[in-house]
């Protein structure tokens, strides 16, 4: 029997995606805390890479790795952190993740718009601060979501699937896609508008593109002085999406209702005026941290890199 192929994992992967893994090669993992220098010590003649959203593949990564370098496995759907002209220079595939984390994004994009329209964070740190009077007609009262104009930015599967969970809420559905979707119009009676128009006629903007160079800061100030003072922002895509000044400056001016932020830009660090700014729920990129997602996502990483070294067509390349 020949040599077993090298496979690094650059961060961590889960036990449902290691053990097909370590079943087929020799395997390394560095762990959450491995830095750069580490990285690019520990990828040096591996055959496939596993990586993440917390750091660049590039060039210098992909050099350091070596020529036998076959496949980067991002460990997620997004994708934007890889460089993938310099890995097509290479001749190395590059697969993702996608379906396995749908329906746990758009259910964290739901809880989102549902704790930031009751600004369920500042009730509750009203609560547990000891500042709760009892109960009151007047205080905590926020945005009800039946009935609302929701409009889904990006209507591919997460934008579709959330568009779905909240189909219950009767109103209109209203999203931008380059794409028509025939099925999200059938379905759900949803219309295909021009961003301005979304933007103009939402009670709840829930946003799921990638992120890329042209939609960096679709959410401009510009873009929050188009929404309803009363609208919601919810953002489980990529922090880049949105200026976080300007939405700082929007919540802080009451210009709209709330906001729910998953993702932030240049993270794990953040703009620290989101712990103070007024109605607002954050989490920490957690949109596809469910059980069942999170292995899922493992074992499709692990496929991906199996296919690849044993001479097949992965099952989700990136193009
Ligand atoms: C992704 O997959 O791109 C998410 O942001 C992390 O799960």
């Amino acid at each position: 029997m020949g040599e077993r192929s090298r496979v690094v994992i650059l961060r961590e992967l889960l036990p449902a995606g290691r053990e097909l893994l370590s079943d087929r090669f020799e395997v390394s993992s560095l762990g959450l805390d491995a830095g750069w220098q580490q990285m690019l010590a520990a990828a040096a003649g591996a055959d496939g890479l596993v990586t993440d959203l917390t750091f660049a593949v590039d060039g210098e990564l992909l050099d350091a790795a070596g020529p036998q370098l076959k496949v980067v496995a991002n460990f997620g759907v997004g994708y934007d952190n890889v460089d993938l002209a310099a890995c097509a220079e290479r001749g190395v595939a590059v697969t993702n993740t996608p379906d396995a984390l749908t329906n746990a994004t758009a259910e964290l994009a739901l809880t989102l718009a549902m704790a930031a329209a009751r600004d369920l964070p500042g009730a509750e740190k009203d609560l547990r601060e000891g500042r709760w009077q009892g109960w009151d007609p007047a205080r905590w009262r926020g945005f009800e979501l039946s009935g609302a104009t929701i409009g889904v930015v990006g209507a591919g599967r997460i934008g579709g699937r959330f568009m779905e969970l909240v189909a219950g809420f009767g109103g209109e559905r209203i999203y931008t896609s380059r794409q028509p979707k025939p099925e999200l119009e059938a379905r759900f009676g949803a219309e295909r508008v021009g961003l301005d128009d979304l933007l103009r006629r939402s009670d709840l903007v829930s946003l799921h593109l990638p992120g890329t160079p042209e939609t960096r800061h679709l959410i401009d100030g510009r873009a929050l002085g188009l929404m309803k003072p009363t609208a919601v922002l919810v953002n489980t895509g990529r922090g880049t999406l949105v200026d976080s000044k300007a939405l700082i400056l929007a919540l802080e001016e009451d210009r709209i209702g709330a906001a729910g932020l998953d993702v932030f830009e240049g993270e794990p660090n953040f703009d620290p005026g989101f712990l103070t700014t007024p109605r607002v729920a954050l989490a920490p990129h957690i949109g596809s941290a469910t059980y069942r997602s999170r292995d899922e996502m493992s074992r499709l990483v692990a496929a991906n890199v199996i296919a690849v070294l044993e001479g097949r067509e992965p099952p989700n390349p990136v193009t």
